[in-house]
């Protein structure tokens, strides 16, 4: 079944001058699916606009049949948005921002410390838990943000550049994870610019050049469909056919 459908989007920031220009995929129960492409290609706002956080000029997006414009406050119950902008509190801890959060989402008292212990667990989070957050590492504040994200279990996962800047030994912990979801039927929105992760954790890939999707597949079909080698050729020379300066 498809729980995230985009269909035929259309962004513009600025008058004349548009960012996204007709954009459409679904993405299905259990299905990573990946956005990949260089530096100002559209992958931020397309994720913005599917997490309802700003609104396509035109186009319409639904998550689970629910319309992103009119059912906004309900989507938010069933899907993390994640950013490489989010900043947590510095002066706050791990387990004061999960007690935070988990009441913010409704999640009932009794099943808090049972949902932190998993989750802190899983990212080795337990003996930084209070810890202040201006005392943790790039990576370890990525993996909180990460953790807190996920407290309300949500169905559609978008994660923009969940592994930027993290070691190889962290990004494994959040690749993993993210695998793990997946085959619990979570449905999950990634991009990044890691072709490592992109090919290994993905189920399909949609190269995003000048805010339109120009080609769209497992990294195994992309490599077939331009001939070329390796995934990074491939993806350079999707990149080469369709940018225009
Ligand atoms: N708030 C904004 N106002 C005007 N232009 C914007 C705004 N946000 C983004 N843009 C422009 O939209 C384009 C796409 O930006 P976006 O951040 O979506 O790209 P991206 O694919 O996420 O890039 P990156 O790989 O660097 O994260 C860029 O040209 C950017 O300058
Ligand atoms: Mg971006």
């Amino acid at each position: 079944m498809q729980i995230v459908n985009v269909n035929d989007i259309h962004k513009s920031y600025i008058k004349n001058s548009e960012t996204i220009k007709g954009v459409s995929f679904n993405v299905g129960d259990g299905e990573i699916y990946g956005l990949l492409g260089p530096n100002g290609a559209g992958k931020t706002t397309l994720m913005l606009m599917i997490s309802t956080l700003l609104e396509p000029t035109s186009g319409s997006i639904f998550i689970n049949g629910l319309d992103s414009r009119r059912d906004a406050l309900e989507i938010h119950k069933h899907i993390s948005f994640l950013t490489t902008e989010i900043k947590l509190d510095p002066q706050s801890t791990p387990n004061k921002l999960f007690d935070f959060f988990a009441e913010l989402y409704d999640i009932p008292k009794e099943s808090i410390p049972g949902r932190k212990t998993v989750l802190f667990e899983t990212f080795g989070i337990t003996p930084f838990a209070d810890r202040m957050i201006k005392e943790l590492s790039t990576g370890m504040k990525q993996k909180v943000s990460i953790a807190i994200s996920l407290i309300h279990d949500p169905k559609v996962i978008i994660f923009d550049e969940p592994t930027n800047g993290l070691d190889i030994l962290t990004s494994r912990q959040v690749t993993d994870y993210l695998k793990r979801l997946r085959s619990e039927g979570h449905s999950i929105i990634l991009s990044t610019h890691i072709f490592s992760v992109a090919q290994e954790l993905c189920d399909r890939i949609g190269v995003l050049v000048d805010g339109k999707i120009v080609a769209e597949g497992s990294a195994e079909e992309l490599i077939n469909m331009t001939g070329e080698p390796g995934f990074e050729e491939a993806f350079l020379k999707l990149y080469m056919e369709n940018h225009k300066e």
